[in-house]
């Protein structure tokens, strides 16, 4: 099974470290796992059909998602009719600077299937339960499928 961890993290480093959670659950269940920050560079929608599940994880700017994960949506819209852009089972992880309004921008990408166990939410710096959260969020998305 292939999954991708896709997220934008530029301030702290605070949802990397969310990400690499949620990668780390979803190897240990046997995925082979694709990290992406959005930040570095565009996600190359084409590769997307490769993947069986996907994972996105944003920071709250000014109570949306970062806007390169904007422009992944809207990429995926452009290419949704194609094979294998729709369908998958995702799961999403937030942090956030103490406001978080951002989760209500989520359910946009209800759009991409079925979301699997909740959102991740975090304020600042991620504990060591959100990030037991994440690996558990990233191993229910592996049995998902
Ligand atoms: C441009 C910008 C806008 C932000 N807007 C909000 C906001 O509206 N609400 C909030 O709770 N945090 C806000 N934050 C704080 C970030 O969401 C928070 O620091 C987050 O953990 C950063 O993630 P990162 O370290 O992965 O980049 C903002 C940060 C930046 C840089």
């Amino acid at each position: 099974m292939k999954a991708l961890v896709l997220f934008h993290s530029q301030q702290y480093g605070n949802t990397g470290k969310m990400a690499e959670a949620v990668a780390e659950g979803l190897r240990e269940a046997g995925c082979t796992v694709s990290v992406h920050n959005a930040n570095e560079e565009r996600y190359p929608i084409t590769e997307y059909p490769e993947y069986d599940m996907i994972s996105i994880g944003t920071p709250d700017y000014f109570s949306y998602m970062a806007g390169t994960l904007k422009t992944f949506l809207d990429d995926w819209y452009i290419q949704r009719n194609k094979p294998g852009y729709t369908g998958k089972p995702y799961g999403l992880f937030l942090s956030h600077g103490g406001g978080g309004r951002a989760v209500d921008s989520l359910s946009l990408f209800s759009r991409l299937g079925d979301q699997v166990g909740e959102a991740v939410i975090s304020s600042g710096s991620p504990s060591q339960r959100v990030l037991d959260d994440c690996r558990e969020l990233g191993k229910k998305l592996a049995m998902s499928t």
